[in-house]
């Protein structure tokens, strides 16, 4: 029996091993289809209840289920104590199907439609969190109309630039998301004059994704607690700030912060400014899930040609977007042994040039199998079935051993579905 162990490692073989389990001898033996996403179900859930734990029982973790929504995900996210940030009707059904209480649900969105806002006020979830002065007017029609006050945040736009990819930035001025601390005065007036249709709980904000440490993420903080603590000095009683989510993962450049740094860190501002009755919000997504997921691809060919050695993969940019939407770069690995010096340039099979995973250190010959890591967060939720791909299989692990296994509709289901559109 191997010993257990959360995350990606190499047994002594060799063989790349995720949560104690071989994955070689895994997809060797298995009868479920490649590519497929493999997760570490007790890596997620240590790395969730040690967040929940260093954020305390007055604050609450409210996973980012767009990381990833799989229930058996959210499942042993929520069984530690863990609540949902979410930011569609979907999520907030999945969430409510994973048992997550509405006290702990919060709903983010630039544009949420009156149907997802109706969902949310009937089921009386914790917060919404409103990102403009003209969507509060449309949060209190439709409380209005379900004759059932809306609990609203208003999620401020901090005005701060974070060291990241722009398309993952969410707290500058040029960000669509958010209320401008300019335009926080008139979103207040909003909400008192709504005549109790609208109740005023929270402020938040979220930053963006994929910091390193936690400065960024404290100045936001900081533009929060003075919007938060000039509510409260107007007479106005909050129950908590929320400071988004945003904590990073290492990619393999090196380690960054810990998640439970950055909340301590948050945490430790609500003294400063006398904020101490009110509850943290933290939204994390990526750093409870990245680390903990595998993409398992076959090799289906090399080609080498001229001074390039292509190493062609059955999983493509359909299956995994980040390489192509944000030149990210994920460690690739041979599945059966450790990497060794020669490096192949990765490629899905996918028409398009974008459809790159970037060079490798793999070995001088092409392996039958590779493992593309950290792909727990982001990946099969942003996966689609471009080039008429079905979506992958996904893989569950815990205390050893595969727990759940699931296959979506696949190709022939996809194959339908176009003739008859
Ligand atoms: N809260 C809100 C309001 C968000 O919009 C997000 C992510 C989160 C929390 C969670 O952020 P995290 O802790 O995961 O960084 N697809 C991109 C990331 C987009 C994040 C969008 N919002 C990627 O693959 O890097």
């Amino acid at each position: 029996m191997m010993r257990r162990m959360n995350g990606f490692s190499r047994a002594s073989d060799g063989h790349a091993v995720l949560g104690g389990v071989d994955l070689q001898n895994l997809v060797a033996a298995a009868n479920f289809p490649l590519p497929a996403y493999i997760y570490d179900l007790d890596g997620i859930g240590e790395e969730a209840a040690a967040l929940v734990a260093a954020a305390g029982d007055k604050h609450v973790v409210a996973y980012a289920i767009k990381a990833n929504s799989a229930g058996s995900i959210v499942r042993r996210i929520a069984e530690q104590g863990a609540g949902a940030d979410l930011v569609s009707g979907g999520e907030l059904l999945v969430a409510l199907g994973c048992g997550i209480p509405p006290s702990k649900i919060f709903m983010s969105g630039v544009a949420k439609s009156d149907d997802e806002l109706d969902a949310a006020i009937s089921h009386g979830i914790r917060a919404i969190q409103a990102e403009s002065v003209e969507e509060l007017s449309r949060v209190a029609a439709r409380a209005r109309a379900l004759k059932k006050p809306a609990r609203i945040s208003l999620r401020i736009n901090p005005s701060v630039e974070i060291d990241s990819h722009a398309h993952v930035a969410t707290g500058h001025d040029d960000a669509k998301f958010g209320v401008a601390i300019a335009d926080v005065a008139r979103a207040w007036e909003t909400v008192d004059g709504s005549d109790g249709a609208l109740l005023g709980v929270g402020v938040s904000t979220h930053v963006g994704s994929m910091l390193e440490e936690p400065s960024p993420y404290l100045e936001s903080s900081h533009k929060v607690c003075d919007v938060a603590a000039a509510r409260v000095k107007a007479g106005h009683a909050l129950e908590f700030v929320d400071f988004g989510g945003g904590f990073g993962i290492d990619y393999g450049d090196g380690p960054v912060s810990r998640p439970g740094e950055f909340a301590t860190a948050a945490i430790g501002l609500l003294a400063e400014y006398g904020l101490d009755d009110l509850g943290v919000v933290f939204e994390p997504g990526r750093a409870l899930v990245g680390p903990y997921g595998v993409l398992v691809a076959n090799v289906i060919q090399s080609k080498v040609s001229g001074s390039r050695r292509w190493l062609m993969v059955d999983a493509g940019m359909n299956d995994l977007l980040r390489p192509a939407l944000y030149e990210a770069k994920h460690r690739i690995e041979p599945l059966a042994a450790a990497p060794a010096a020669e490096a192949w340039r990765v490629v899905g099979p996918v028409c398009e040039s974008a459809d790159d995973f970037g060079s490798h250190a793999i070995g001088a010959q092409p392996p039958d199998r590779v493992a593309i890591r950290d792909v727990g967060a982001y990946g099969f939720a942003m996966a689609s079935e471009y080039n008429g791909r079905a979506l992958a299989t996904e893989v569950f692990l815990s205390g050893g051993k595969v727990v759940r296994v699931s296959t979506t509709p696949g190709r022939d289901a996809w194959v339908r579905g176009r003739l008859e559109a």
